[in-house]
């Protein structure tokens, strides 16, 4: 689908996207780089990595992959460096990493709940962390009063509950309030603007097929009357929204973008 977006709203900005080889990731990555970004994804493995940045280049999209793991700080800092080495500077962080599984609660192992946090909450903490010092006011390449952007993706799933996801919910609740703080103190003090997006059941990705088979997603749209999948598509313009200048004033806020979803009851 065409993009509403003037080609060039990104022109010239650097983005390093976290799980960005896959996925959603991989959707905002390559409408970042047609939108006139550079792109830096960071995945734990090297083929998926190495065919994105293919797909990615074959579209002339300047773009570079680095192995890496959220959960490891040293990583996370390498990746980070390794990127504005490459393109010179870091403007907008995306978090798009996660890890997933359904189990009950009883049969999850504590092991298996902190696996989830360690991926999704504190590798997204983690990469915010080592990517200060580039996105903040002032930074390599950038002005003293303009700093960069971050971009958290998490989900609805803790708004209310979700069956055999305590592990995700957890996390996620905990990417919201990551996005929330540090939108309020690295906003104030660095102008560096967080934000996060939470999708709803997006098609064709890795989430939908392990969390919801066919026989579930079925199931939901006879009972749910807002039940509709999303496009990997719709969250990589939601993304551009919030990473583009049409976004420069908003700051904290994680945007539902499921159709509604989340609100939505069986009918009686
Ligand atoms: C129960 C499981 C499990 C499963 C792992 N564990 N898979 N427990 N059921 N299916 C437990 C293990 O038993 C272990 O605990 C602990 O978790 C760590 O497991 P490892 O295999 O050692 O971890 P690791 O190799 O690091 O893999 C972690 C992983 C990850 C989370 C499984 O590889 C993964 O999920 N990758 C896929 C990424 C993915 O699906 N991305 C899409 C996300 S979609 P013990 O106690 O045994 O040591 C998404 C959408 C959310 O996030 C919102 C949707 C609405």
């Amino acid at each position: 689908m065409e993009s509403p977006f003037k080609a060039d709203v990104l022109k010239g900005k650097v983005a390093l996207l976290t799980g960005g080889g896959s996925g959603i990731g991989f959707e905002i990555s390559t409408q970042f780089g047609l939108h006139g970004a550079f792109i830096a994804i960071m995945g734990r493995r090297k083929q998926v990595l190495d065919s994105a940045v293919s797909g990615l280049c074959s579209q002339g999209i300047p773009a570079v992959g680095f192995v890496g793991d959220v959960r490891k700080q040293e990583d996370a800092k390498r990746v980070v460096e390794s990127t504005v080495k490459h393109f010179g500077r870091l403007d907008i962080l995306v978090n798009a990493a996660a890890g997933n599984f359904l189990v009950s609660s009883e049969d999850l192992s504590p092991n298996g709940f902190r696996t989830v946090m360690d991926i999704d909450s504190v590798g997204t903490f983690t990469m915010c962390h080592e990517a200060l010092k580039y996105l903040k006011k002032g930074g390599p390449g950038r002005s003293l009063s303009s700093g960069g952007s971050i971009l958290n993706i998490s989900a609805t799933l803790h708004y209310t509950a979700a069956w055999y996801q305590i592990h995700v919910s957890a996390a996620k609740a905990a990417v919201d309030a990551t996005t929330r703080n540090l939108a309020l103190e690295w906003g104030t003090d660095y102008d560096i603007r967080v934000n996060g997006i939470a999708p709803g059941p997006i098609g064709d990705t890795a989430g939908m097929s392990k969390l919801a088979p066919e026989e579930i997603s079925n199931k939901a749209r006879e009972v749910m009357p807002l039940y509709k999948l999303g496009e990997k598509w719709d969250i990589a313009m939601a993304a551009l929204y919030l990473a583009s200048d049409a976004g420069k004033y908003i700051n904290g806020t994680t945007l539902v973008v499921d159709g509604g979803l989340w609100l939505s009851r069986p009918r009686h």
